[in-house]
């Protein structure tokens, strides 16, 4: 008997520890660095992390592929970019891309989404808010529109249409940090009324009520889009692109303008009407 009661104690001990085990690995995994190579070239990179003794390690990522980093601690990731060493912090729990910047040179930038199984489109920036404001009045927005923004961020391009101009919205991302922010500014702006946020990958949503779409993604992925909005968008919706213009729609394209934003850079935004 007292075998019997010493090896079920053991057993619960067992479970007990096993199911420990796998918390700590689950939190490991949902807190891993993630960084994509969307360039299109082999990335050397150096990691360390910050409270490791293993000291710095030599990381080389292919085309396309993403190395995966579980754990809690923040690292240090440094790669070349001609003579320059560039070293950035990373978060646990953030995914990364190394890209070409608007120059054409290496550099890592947050977001947007470490998954295999979803398209990474662009990485989270936020489009300047003097740039949104033109972007809705060169949209030509009417009582009666629905606008969607394909990777809303933070939310900021369908909360002003719907303060502004009172129009419904929604807005869609893959990245559940971000949905979270968005409905937190819509709450904060008071249109939670008027406006959704969706976690999905657009390449697989339905916006097909559209009558207003906006972009901010990079010209590869609005040329990867395009075959999306053809088969979902009514004719005569607005298709609004910041900064990158959409590969094979220059018939389609009805109004557009260089400015200046209120981050100090220039901004180019596109109008075309499907
Ligand atoms: C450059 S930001 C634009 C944010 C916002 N539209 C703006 O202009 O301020 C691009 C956004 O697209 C999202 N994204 C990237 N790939 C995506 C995908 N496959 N499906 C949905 N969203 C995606 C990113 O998470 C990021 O927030």
């Amino acid at each position: 008997m007292r075998k019997r009661v010493l090896s079920i104690a053991l057993l619960l001990l067992m479970a007990v520890v096993f199911q420990a085990q796998e918390k700590v690995n689950t939190a490991d995994e949902e807190l891993a660095i993630t960084i994509r190579n969307v360039t299109n070239e082999v990335v050397q990179y150096v990691i360390e992390v910050e409270s490791s003794k293993r000291g710095p390690m030599r990381k080389s990522i292919k085309v396309g592929k993403i190395d995966r980093y579980p754990g809690v601690s923040p690292m240090d990731c440094t790669f070349s970019r001609g003579d320059e060493e560039i070293t950035y912090l990373l978060d646990p729990g953030q995914p990364y891309s190394f890209r070409y910047d608007e120059d054409g040179a290496l550099e890592l930038y947050e977001g947007s989404h470490g998954r295999l199984d979803a398209v990474d489109l662009a990485p989270f920036v936020g489009t300047p808010p003097i740039v949104v404001e033109k972007m809705l009045k060169m949209a030509q927005i009417d009582k009666e529109d629905i606008l969607y923004d394909l990777g809303c961020g933070d939310g900021r391009i369908v909360i002003m249409a719907a303060r502004v101009y009172g129009i419904r919205g929604v807005g869609i991302d893959l990245e559940p940090k971000r949905i979270e922010e968005s409905r937190i500014n819509a709450k904060g702006a008071k249109v939670e009324s008027l406006v959704e946020f969706r976690q999905a990958d657009v390449t697989k949503a339905d916006f097909s009520e559209a009558t207003v779409v906006t972009l901010y993604l990079l010209t590869e992925s609005n040329e990867l889009m395009r075959p999306f909005l053809e088969k979902q968008l009514k004719p005569g919706t607005t298709v609004v692109s910041h900064n990158y213009e959409i590969p094979g729609w220059e018939v389609k394209l009805i109004d557009d303008v260089t400015m200046q934003g209120d981050d100090g850079g220039t901004h180019n935004i596109y109008v075309y009407r499907r």
